[in-house]
C-alpha cells in the first residue's frame, strides 16, 4: 500500500505540514510526500508534443512525481488556501497532468491507472471561501484516477492553529483509518 501526499505549503512547521504529519504518523505501508515548493516542477507550456506522442516534453522534478502517481494506491492533496485556490506550485504540478488528458483525447489511450483512493486536506486563515480550492483539488484527483472520498479542513488558522483544531485532528485521524482499512482489503 502506497500513499502519495502532495503538500502545497512552503512552511515546514505550518498548519498543513502539521496535518500531513498527523496523517503520516498513522499510516501503515509506504508514504511519499511531495513538497510542492521544493519539487522543482515547471508549469505546462502547452507545447502540444503530447498531442502526438505519449509523455511530457519537459524533464524536471515531475519525472519522479509521475512515477509516484502511477504506483500510488491513495493520493492526498494537502494545501493552504491562497487567494481562494490551491497554492501556485501545486497548480504548476497539476498542470503537468495535461499529457494524460491529451493522450486520451488525441491518441485515444488512457494512461492513468484508475480506481484509486483520493482525499483533500485544506487549511486557511479564515478570510473567504475555500470552495474553489476544494473543487480544483477534487478535479485533479479525478484526473489522477483517485476521486475524493474524504475532506479534512482547518479553515480558521489565523485564530485557531491546525495543531489546536480538535475537529480537524479528528478528521485527519479518520482519514488515516480509512486509508489503513483500504490497505487491509487489498
Ligand atoms: C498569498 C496568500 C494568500 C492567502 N489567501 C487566503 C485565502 O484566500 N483564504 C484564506 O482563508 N486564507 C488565505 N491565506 C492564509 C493561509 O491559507 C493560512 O495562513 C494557512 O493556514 C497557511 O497554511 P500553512 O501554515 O500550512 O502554510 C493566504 C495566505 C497567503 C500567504
Amino acid at each position: 500500500m502506497k500513499t502519495l501526499i502532495f503538500n502545497g505549503s512552503p512552511r515546514p512547521e505550518g498548519n498543513t505540514a502539521f496535518l500531513v504529519d498527523e496523517l503520516r504518523a498513522m499510516l501503515e505501508g509506504e508514504t511519499v510526500v511531495v513538497n510542492a515548493f521544493t519539487a522543482n516542477v515547471s508549469p505546462c507550456i502547452d507545447c502540444r508534443e503530447c498531442w502526438e506522442s505519449h509523455g511530457c516534453a519537459i524533464h524536471d522534478g515531475m519525472d519522479e512525481i509521475y512515477g509516484h502517481i502511477f504506483s500510488a494506491d491513495a493520493i492526498v492533496i494537502a494545501s493552504p488556501v491562497y487567494n481562494c485556490e490551491l497554492t501556485p506550485p501545486l497548480l504548476s504540478i497539476f498542470s503537468r497532468l495535461q499529457n494524460f488528458y491529451a493522450a486520451l483525447r488525441f491518441l485515444g489511450v488512457r494512461l492513468m491507472p484508475m480506481g484509486r483512493f483520493g482525499a483533500v486536506i485544506l487549511t486557511g486563515g479564515g478570510d473567504g471561501s475555500s470552495a474553489k480550492a476544494e473543487s480544483s483539488a477534487k478535479m485533479f484527483l479525478r484526473h489522477m484516477g483517485a476521486p475524493s472520498k474524504a475532506l479534512v479542513t482547518s479553515l480558521k488558522t489565523d485564530s485557531l492553529l491546525a495543531c489546536e483544531d480538535d475537529r480537524a485532528i479528528e478528521e485527519v485521524h479518520a482519514l488515516g483509518n480509512m486509508i489503513n482499512e483500504l490497505a487491509k482489503n487489498r
